[in-house]
């Protein structure tokens, strides 16, 4: 039997911006600073993400470095992109996809929403959109979501997608000060694309 070589993704530079039915997926640029202050300088709309409450300056020197990376080189890239409202321009959330690993051809999706943007189902449609960044583009086979067990809402938003819960590890992370049990979600290319016969 000859082993089954399976495509393995190579660097991906992504065309921008992304349109999607309501909003428009691009590049951070210094502009977004005030209004990305907006919402992670709220300490309720950082409690579970990785960084703290950020200053404007913090997220300017982010955005210089980090958040400016537009394409997928190697593995351990990550490509953040900023959200914005297609009818009114406003910015209203940005999301993240990470390159985990070349050879398990892996990705992780991240996203954080202005409050005020929020129940519109606006991040559900731009993680729709980083899934087809990283399942077509990028040609990834599975990509996850690693979120805090008491963050229903962002549960919701993979769940409507049709990631399934993989694990809830109990009180392994120790999170800003406390012990946080992680749910572990994910989705396969062939289940994205409705072709896996129901095997998840
Ligand atoms: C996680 C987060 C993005 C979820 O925000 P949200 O507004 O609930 O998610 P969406 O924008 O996809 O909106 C979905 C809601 O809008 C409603 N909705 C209204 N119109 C809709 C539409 N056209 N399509 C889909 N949903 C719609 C849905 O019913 C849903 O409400 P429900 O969850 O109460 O059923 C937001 O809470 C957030 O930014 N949190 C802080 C950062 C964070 O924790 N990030 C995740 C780390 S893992």
């Amino acid at each position: 039997m000859s082993p089954t070589v399976e495509p393995s993704p190579g660097a991906f530079a992504p065309e921008y911006p992304i349109r999607t039915e309501r909003l428009i997926l691009r590049p951070i640029t210094p502009d977004d600073a005030e209004a990305m202050h907006a919402y992670k300088s709220d300490p309720e709309s950082v409690r579970y993400v990785p960084y703290g409450p950020l200053e404007q300056a913090d997220i300017e020197r982010r955005i210089a470095t980090t958040w400016s990376n537009t394409r997928f080189d190697n593995e351990g890239d990550a490509v953040s992109l900023a959200v914005e409202e297609r009818e009114t321009g406003a910015l209203v959330g940005d999301v993240v996809l990470f390159w985990r690993s070349e050879k398990a051809r892996a990705g992780e999706v991240g996203y954080i929403f202005d409050p005020r943007a929020g129940g519109r189902g606006y991040a559900t449609e731009a993680v729709q959109a980083l899934l087809a960044l990283g399942f077509d583009g990028l040609g990834l086979h599975r990509i996850a979501a690693r979120i805090d067990d008491r963050n229903t809402a962002s549960a919701r938003v993979v769940e409507r997608l049709g990631f399934r819960r993989e694990a809830r590890l109990i009180d392994s992370e120790w999170f800003k000060g406390e012990w946080a049990t992680l749910l572990v979600y994910a989705l396969l290319e062939d289940e994205w694309r409705g072709l896996d016969g129901g095997k998840g």
